[in-house]
């Protein structure tokens, strides 16, 4: 496993790849959830590429890029065993080094849910994800449905930009509790902790009064917000009960929906969600 850091030799060691790349993108401080993806692009490709950057670009004024845990030699270690040819760690300045002014956007989509809490968030995303398509050439790449408007911007920027690049969507990892698995989990006391499981538990009982029958999108919503406020540690951000293509609000559940949210305990914001239909 050879870990890059300039642009030139990454292109040098790209080309010595023949076949099928699989490429896992990631911001690092690795977890169940990305060793997930990189053992699902090992058996589906040839040779798998794993980047790992903090995006600066794709966090606010307000989040902490600084705080961000980092810890390269751990991730290393656990990506090692897993049969990875390439890992790409640039620094900033080589992915955007002074003068740099280009970025890619996706519109409608990227406003609502997270789009609405973290303006310009998408817009760093897509760029980066973009400039890491460029470098690595793959033929497929990997993504977490935990992110799940993340994985639906980046397939509508693959499409839109002709990437001749296969979109694949993983399942979302989680502990034995139900807490979807996160780098920022790291960061919640003991208490917040045990609170955080009320993201699955209001969920699950929106899927309960799903599959009960109900389709009103609002009682749905209402549901996960109930479950929610039970729990005083959660400082509910939205909830969501949504077209899973559009990402729009519906007031009638039809046809594949998001059912999603975004929680603070303490100075940590979860997010989590299921898919319906
Ligand atoms: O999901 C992430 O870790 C990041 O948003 C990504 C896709 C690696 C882009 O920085």
């Amino acid at each position: 496993m050879k870990t890059i850091t300039t642009l030139s030799d990454l292109r040098a060691a790209r080309l010595s790849l023949t076949g099928t790349v699989g490429l896992v993108p990631t911001m690092g401080y690795l977890h169940e959830g990305h060793l997930s993806l990189i053992r699902r692009a090992r058996v589906e490709c040839e040779h798998v590429i794993v980047t790992i950057f903090v995006n600066p670009t794709q966090f606010g004024p307000t989040e902490d890029l600084s705080k961000y845990p980092r810890d390269l030699e751990r991730d290393l270690g656990l990506i090692e065993p897993l049969g990875v040819d390439l890992v790409w760690n640039p620094s900033a300045e080589v992915m955007y080094p002074s003068g740099y002014q280009t970025w890619v956007e996706v519109e409608a989509m990227t406003r609502p849910l997270e789009g609405a809490m973290r303006p310009g968030h998408f817009r760093g995303v897509t760029t980066v994800v973009a400039k890491l398509f460029n470098a690595t050439q793959p033929h497929k790449a990997y993504f977490g449905q935990k992110d799940a408007q993340q994985a639906a911007v980046i397939r509508q920027m693959t499409q839109d930009l002709d990437f001749p690049i296969e979109i694949v969507v993983c399942p979302i990892v989680r502990e034995a509790d139900g807490l979807a698995m996160s780098s920022r989990n790291k960061y919640l006391s003991e208490a917040e902790r045990k609170a955080a499981t009320v993201l699955f538990r209001a969920l699950s009982a929106a899927k309960d009064l799903y599959e009960g029958g109900e389709r009103d999108a609002e009682k749905v919503r209402g549901k996960m917000k109930e479950v929610l406020a039970g729990e005083p540690l959660a400082q509910m951000q939205y909830v969501s009960c949504a077209d899973y293509v559009s990402l729009e609000e519906l007031r009638e559940i039809k046809g594949k929906t998001l059912l999603s949210m975004a929680v603070f305990f303490g100075k940590t914001r979860l997010i989590d969600n299921f898919v319906l239909g």
